[in-house]
């Protein structure tokens, strides 16, 4: 009974009550049963609305931990009433941004959902991917398709790939604006807000929002400089504003808010650099081999037509840059280890895709990769390392019927997410790397908050 009271008001508690008995007498008598061990569910706890509704937040590169940066009242508040991944939300490898954007609209690891990184070239048809539309491009289904084909309505601000055409979803301008990092935070939200002023029917059940900040502060200064900080107060400002808009519509409480982020962030310096021009000795690497240098160094050698295997001249290349950085003799060199994609561990789920370059080097954290030494020198932030650094990790917090309040959970890949959507939604899952289980440990079943026991 005490889990009720922070979610429903005394008055509708009181409603809900009657509305269950009536349920419960309804059900006896139609099939004349009376199992006082089965759970008594009631119907949605509607107000103002009739429907599950989803709002997802994304923060661009709020690393665990911002949150203790400064007095974050708003976000402290979903916390407090709300589910939180207690030691952060894990990315997944590389842990950029339209990699990961796309794994939580989708439930599928980059192999899969083909967003390998960022940008890259098509190892094998030279095509260059730069954060274009090209269906061709992106794999799986986002969410914002799944319930566009199950007779949803899906509202997209700025998310990564929402403004591509799939299936049933065609971007519809009122529904899903042009990508425009001009347009100011608090006109985002409330832009998001005022679909809530549709008449009921109308109302989206499904709205994404994306926030380009703190990741830009980040990246110019460091994860440890003041205007990162003031970045954190001026996202949590604007969280402020989106639960006062949703408690002045009186829904704060029956829409589920989904705050989370992309990746962390960390401070690199060329003072860790590895140069790819000291590895001279062992191995020449040509720069047109390289398709990326850092956090991820991708490398696709280019064999004449005389070599009959390239397979094992890569694994040749391979061999001879871990002999070259395991030797003592390069600067940082043991911060750096090269692999064959296939050969990469297992837990990276990074070599299914033809798209991935066939040597991936794993940059050590912070750790920076440059063919030789010109150029600048200085201290900055980036995000892309391997997944499994703390630094690496961002937030999540749920909010609302289907979140317990004050619950933690263990940290989990934002793979995840995709389900748990899909389940508050009651949408049909795509399939997709998320495991069906994960939505009992942390969404609460349907009805539980009013449940009599
Ligand atoms: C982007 O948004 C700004 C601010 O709202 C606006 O002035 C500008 O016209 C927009 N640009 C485009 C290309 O729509
Ligand atoms: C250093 O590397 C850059 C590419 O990263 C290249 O443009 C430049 O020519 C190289 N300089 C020398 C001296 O090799
Ligand atoms: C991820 O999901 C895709 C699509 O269902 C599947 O083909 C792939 O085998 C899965 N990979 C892993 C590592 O679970
Ligand atoms: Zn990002």
């Amino acid at each position: 009974m005490a889990k009720i009271k922070h979610v429903l008001s005394p008055k509708l508690f009181l409603t809900l009550l009657l509305t269950v008995a009536a349920t419960a007498a309804a059900a006896a008598a139609t099939n004349g049963l009376d199992s006082p061990s089965s759970k008594i569910r009631r119907p949605w706890p509607f107000k103002k609305l009739n429907k599950p509704v989803v709002l997802m937040i994304s923060c661009d590169g709020f690393r665990f931990g911002y949150q203790f940066k400064t007095d974050t009242p708003n976000i402290d508040l979903l916390i407090s009433e709300g589910t939180e991944a207690k030691s952060g939300l894990i990315p997944v490898f590389p842990t950029m941004t339209f990699p990961n954007h796309y794994s939580i609209a989708t439930g599928l690891y980059p192999a899969y959902h083909g967003i390998i990184m960022n940008s890259f070239t098509d190892p094998v048809t030279g095509d260059k991917f730069n954060k274009g539309l090209d269906p061709k491009w992106w794999l799986g289904e986002p969410l914002w398709v799944t319930a566009a084909n199950q007779g949803r309505k899906a509202v997209t601000y700025f998310w990564p790939g929402s403004e591509v055409p799939k299936d049933s979803w065609t971007c519809p301008k009122e529904y899903c604006p042009h990508f425009n990092l001009s347009v100011p935070l608090h006109e985002r939200v409330d832009t998001v807000l005022s679909y809530f002023d549709l008449p009921v029917s109308e109302i989206p059940d499904f709205l994404m929002l994306y926030f380009d900040e703190p990741d830009k502060e980040g990246h110019d200064y460091g994860p440890d400089d003041p205007r990162v900080t003031a970045a954190v107060s001026k996202v949590d400002t604007m969280i402020g504003r989106v639960i006062e808009g949703l408690k002045k519509r009186e829904i704060f409480d029956e829409v589920h808010i989904i705050l989370l982020g992309d990746h962390g962030m960390v401070t690199n310096c060329d003072l860790k650099t590895i140069y790819i021009e000291d590895l001279a000795d062992w191995i020449k690497i040509p720069a047109d081999w390289i398709y990326a240098y850092s956090p991820v160094l991708a490398i696709n050698p280019k064999w004449g037509d005389d070599v009959e295997n390239p397979g094992e001249k890569n694994a040749e290349v391979v061999a001879k840059m871990n002999e070259a950085l395991s030797s003592g003799k390069v600067e940082n060199g043991e911060l750096l280890q090269v692999y064959l994609k296939e050969k990469l561990p297992e837990r990276l789920h990074y070599s299914e895709s033809s798209r991935i370059a066939p040597i991936i080097g794993m940059v050590g954290e912070g750790l920076v990769v440059r063919q030789n030494r010109t150029g600048v020198h200085e201290c900055y932030g980036d995000h892309g390392y391997d997944n499994k650094y703390f630094s690496m990790r961002s937030i999540f917090v749920g909010h609302g019927p289907r979140f317990r309040s004050g619950k933690k959970v263990p940290s989990f890949e934002n793979v995840q997410i995709y389900n748990v959507v899909a389940e508050i939604l009651g949408l049909r899952p795509a399939s997709n790397n998320g495991s069906s289980l994960f939505t009992r440990n942390i969404l609460s079943p349907f009805g539980t908050t009013g449940e009599v026991e």
